[in-house]
């Protein structure tokens, strides 16, 4: 796939972190597809966004219903709270075949938020994958970033570590990371995960005991990034 090709389509588009994925892609000059269980929910995403451009900046975003945001995007993003996880991965699994989908969905159990919680399969995304299948190609990435950073225009002090099923699925969760304006890591397998996913939780943690609203992690000590 060639950059910026992708339709990318966020399933829950209309949520915080969703629109926040949304604005950044658009941004980046993706065309982005807003998916909600309604379509008009989903076309008031869609002005609520591009209210944010300047009139002059050309920008593509639609919205549809979940199936049919689903069955048009390259990219299938994942931006649903965690209970419902499992069931639309299970509505969506006939239309996502053949493609890639970037899983965002950290596996939070209110009200212990700030306690890690591990999935049945060992993480959402594992989890993801074993619903989809084989001819799916989960990506894991984003759990560490807030929603209303992504919103904003400052530089987010935060790195993303980007997990996925093979190598070009990585490869993929890496410039969609990259191109929305944040700083990637390859961090290997799905299997890796979890590490991500439970990091959200001592960031919660961290942000609660310090009254702090953006605690956000870094990588150090990697001279060279490219090889
Ligand atoms: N919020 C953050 O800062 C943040 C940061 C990192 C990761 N995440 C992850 O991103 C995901 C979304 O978080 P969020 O805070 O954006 O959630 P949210 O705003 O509460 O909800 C997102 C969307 O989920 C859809 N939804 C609600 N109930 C549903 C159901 N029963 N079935 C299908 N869809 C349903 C809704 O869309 P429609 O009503 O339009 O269908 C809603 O707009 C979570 O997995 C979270 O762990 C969030």
């Amino acid at each position: 796939m060639k950059s910026k090709t992708e339709k990318i389509a966020v399933i829950g588009g209309t949520g915080k972190e969703g629109k926040g994925l949304a604005y950044r892609w658009a941004r980046a000059g993706y065309e982005v597809i807003i998916g909600s269980r309604k379509l008009e929910k989903a076309k008031q995403a869609v002005e609520e966004i591009s209210k944010m451009f300047p009139a002059e900046k050309t920008v593509v975003i639609s919205g549809e219903e979940n199936n049919d945001a689903a069955k048009e995007g390259d990219v299938i993003v994942i931006t649903v709270p965690y209970k419902f996880h499992e069931e639309i991965l299970g509505q969506l699994k006939p239309f996502v075949q053949g493609k890639y989908v970037l899983d965002v969905t950290v596996p939070l159990v209110p009200p212990k938020v700030s306690t890690v919680h591990i999935p049945k399969n060992g993480s959402a995304a594992l989890c993801a994958q074993s619903i989809l299948g084989e001819d799916v190609r989960v990506i894991s990435a984003f759990q560490n970033i807030s929603f209303e950073l992504l919103l904003g225009n400052e530089a987010i002090d935060c790195d993303v570590l980007v997990c996925g099923k093979d190598k070009s699925a990585r490869q993929l969760g890496v410039r969609l990371v990259d191109d929305a304006g944040l700083n990637a890591w390859d961090a290997g397998p799905l299997e890796n995960s979890i590490v991500a996913e439970g990091l959200t939780s001592i960031l919660i943690r961290i942000n609660k005991k310090y009254s702090s609203k953006s605690a956000g992690i870094r990588i150090t000590g990697v001279k060279n990034k490219s090889t």
